[in-house]
């Protein structure tokens, strides 16, 4: 796959699907403006891999058999409009409700999941098998509907990171403890994938460099683990970090307390003294660590040394300057940006035609709070006024 400069739209929840999964006129119009405004790969929002894996946001997107004429018609809308495009898939594991899920969220180990309130059940043999075949399905779907490629979403505490990380995976049998075996499960989606799609098909992981919890993968681990996901033949690495109970490291900023007390489910339902304690001290419990300019660079350069593939990285870059320098550095490859394209979708062409100003986005992360019910938008510091 050739993209034609090094800039990539990051996986985004766009909320833009049909209750079935399949992609509306809103999403048609996103991508259009993304693909004309420059950017030079577009890696879709998550897509659920089965109806368990459903992540508990608005509007979520799912390819199914009897959808891929909707996603091929999306594809060609971007290719039409000059872009590339690969499609995010993902299975929640904890990370959801049980509403979202429609049963009891299931994970590697049965570890409650601290900010959802959610306790999983720990997956048997069968599961285990059954949603390595759900991620092939997907992946085979989406090379039928014409994607340039498919992006395993393997960070940012979803079930192949879960597999991964020894704080949620505590399992004692052959899926867990040692790192090959943790890593088990990611090689086994991986080649089962790969029968689906035939070997010149793009397969993409995107990894968390470090999942910034006490028992979790430390950059040096997640360096060895994405060596092998380059031996094994993923054909391109990009770099996250965070799990969803660590304190927002994966976006750092502010933490929009407010917007979710009011709008998330699991905390609406709370009582008032709840409700009261974590407007006063959740941020100062959450500890998030401080925003910086590319707060991964440091891991995806790690990675980059060790890995034959190209490495894109993500997280808080906003400064042309910066993008510059971390690819003539040699510390990325492509520049994935999520949060600078909602505040502003033509940011990368502002860019292209010399521009040295840095993203629109405040870091107020109210795109992320209003995601459980309504589709993607900047908010810019506005919280909705409903009452
Ligand atoms: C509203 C919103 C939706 C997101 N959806 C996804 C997603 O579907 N898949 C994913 O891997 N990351 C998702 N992320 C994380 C971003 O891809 C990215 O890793 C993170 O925002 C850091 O990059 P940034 O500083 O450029 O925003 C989302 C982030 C936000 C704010
Ligand atoms: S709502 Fe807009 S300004 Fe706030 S974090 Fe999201 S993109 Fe940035």
């Amino acid at each position: 796959m050739e993209l034609k400069n090094r800039l990539v739209r990051s996986a985004t929840v766009e909320g833009m699907a049909d209750p079935e999964g399949a992609p509306t006129q809103d999403l048609f119009r996103l991508y259009k403006r993304l693909a004309k405004g420059d950017v030079g790969l577009i890696i879709t929002g998550a897509a659920y891999v089965s109806k368990d894996s459903k992540l508990p946001f608005y509007g979520m997107a799912a390819i199914r058999d009897n959808n891929i004429k909707r996603y091929r018609d999306l594809v060609e809308h971007v290719h039409a409009n000059g872009a590339r495009i690969a499609m995010q898939i993902v299975h929640a594991g904890r990370q959801t409700t049980r509403e979202a899920a429609g049963t009891q969220p299931i994970a590697p180990s049965a570890v409650e999941e601290k900010v959802l309130f959610v306790k999983p059940r720990a997956m048997t043999e069968d599961d285990i098998e059954r949603v390595i075949e759900d991620f092939s399905v997907s992946a085979r779907r989406v090379k039928e509907a014409g994607f340039d490629a498919v992006q395993i979403h393997a960070a940012h505490g979803y079930l192949v990171n879960q597999f991964l990380c020894p704080h949620t995976n505590r399992r004692s049998d052959s899926w867990g403890g040692t790192l090959e075996n943790r890593m088990r499960f990611v090689r086994a989606i991986y080649e089962r994938c790969r029968k689906e799609v035939g070997k010149d098909f793009p397969i993409l992981i995107k990894i968390n460099g470090n999942d910034n919890m006490k028992n979790g993968l430390k950059t040096e681990e997640s360096a060895l683990m994405a060596e092998m996901m380059s031996d094994m033949g993923f054909d391109g690495i990009e770099v996250s970090c965070g799990i969803g109970e660590d304190g927002l490291s994966q976006l750092r900023g502010e933490v929009p307390m407010e917007a979710m007390l009011k709008e998330w489910p699991m905390y609406r339902n709370k009582n008032y003294l709840f409700r009261l304690f974590m407007k006063h001290f959740g941020r100062k419990m959450m500890n998030t660590p401080p925003l910086v300019e590319a707060y991964n660079r440091d891991a995806a350069r790690l990675i980059k040394s060790k890995v034959k593939v190209p490495v894109f990285l993500v997280g808080g870059v906003t400064d042309p300057a910066a993008m510059e320098d971390i690819v003539k550095n040699g510390d990325a490859d492509y520049i994935s940006l999520c949060r600078s394209l909602i505040a502003d979708p033509g940011f990368v062409e502002l860019i292209r035609s010399g521009s040295k100003e840095r993203s629109r986005c405040i870091h107020c992360n109210l795109c992320l709070a209003y995601m459980v019910s309504y589709s993607l938008k900047c908010y810019n510091g506005k919280m909705i006024d409903n009452g």
